[in-house]
């Protein structure tokens, strides 16, 4: 497994890896990679000849009080991980090499699909997002990229701008990997305290009671909102609720009467860290 930290090396890696006729899949990390990333890596080797995972911490998807500073950095633990789980050349770039002037001038943005959920609390962050991915894109110049449903948001903006801009891209999501107490894997994960980490399993079951509620026949989303309020004040009272929503998966707008497939979506700060996660419900299936 190769090692790469600039651009051109980059370039010239995947040039060689076209030559041999392999075809090119990218996995855009900020590292500290647990089993979700993984997991995404697997996928990403059993589709494509040559895998190339980017380990960057972005900054410019970082708001001024947000945790930049702090994201949890473990390269070498990386690089390991990488390897074993079948990557042929890991980019490791320097944040000059990305923005050799600063922030760039030339910003891509996602107009209303960035303004709720996350988008709502955290102003230019898919912003950050899709320039950093954008500027993956053209420089690795992949035939297939992998994201994790974890970050829906992230997902369906990402799907959105490939198809918008006609990046020549194919987006394979992948489905969350959870700890076996449920909690969805997140290298914020490390940052609650041990009372936090305790309490946060309540999220996933939280939305585990919304995917009942909703299998069951109920169709009004601020009573599902409110039980999942509940159950997280009554479960992690260490969290404090930054949203709740029920909205469609493919407009991320929200649905008052959930009658087709929906997205439940939330997150939630603890004092180490803000989490996210949701889960895909077909109102339309029948309870099992
Ligand atoms: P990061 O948070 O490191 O996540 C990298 C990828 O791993 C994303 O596609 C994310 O959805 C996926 N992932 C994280 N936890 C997961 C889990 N438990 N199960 C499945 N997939 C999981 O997302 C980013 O980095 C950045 O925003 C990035 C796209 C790299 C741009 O900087």
């Amino acid at each position: 497994m190769k090692v790469l930290t600039t651009i051109q090396q980059v370039r010239d890696f995947v040039q060689a890896a076209r030559a041999r006729q392999l075809s090119v899949g990218l996995v855009p990390t900020m590292g500290n990679l647990h089993e979700g990333h993984y997991s995404l890596i697997r996928a990403a080797a059993k589709e494509c000849g040559c895998v190339v995972v980017s380990v960057f911490v972005n900054p410019t998807q970082f708001g001024p009080n947000e945790d930049y500073a702090t994201y949890p950095r473990t390269p070498e633990q990386d690089l390991a991980g990488c390897q074993a789980g079948g990557a042929a050349a890991v980019f490791m770039p320097s944040v000059e090499e990305m923005y050799p002037r600063g922030q760039t001038l030339a910003t891509v943005s996602i107009a209303s699909l960035g303004d709720n959920l996350c988008g709502a609390s955290r102003s230019g962050h898919f912003t950050g997002v899709c320039t950093v991915v954008s500027k993956l894109f053209n420089i690795v110049r992949c035939d297939k990229a992998f994201f994790g449903m974890k970050d829906f948001q992230q997902l369906t903006i990402i799907r959105r701008m490939v198809d918008d801009l006609n990046f020549p891209i194919e987006i394979v999501p992948c489905p969350t990997v959870r700890e076996p107490d449920g909690l969805a894997m997140s290298s914020r994960n490390s940052k609650l305290s041990k009372e936090d980490r305790a309490q946060a399993p309540a999220l996933h079951a939280s939305l585990e009671l919304a995917r009942e509620m909703i299998l069951e026949g109920v169709r009004d989303s601020r009573a599902i909102i409110e039980a999942i309020a509940a159950k997280i004040a009554a479960q992690a009272p260490g969290g404090a609720i930054d949203y709740v929503k029920v909205v469609h998966p493919d407009t991320l707008k929200d649905v008052q009467v959930p009658d087709g497939p929906v997205l439940v979506a939330l997150a939630v700060r603890f004092q180490g860290a803000r989490l996210i996660d949701n889960i895909l419900v077909d109102a339309a299936a029948k309870a099992s």
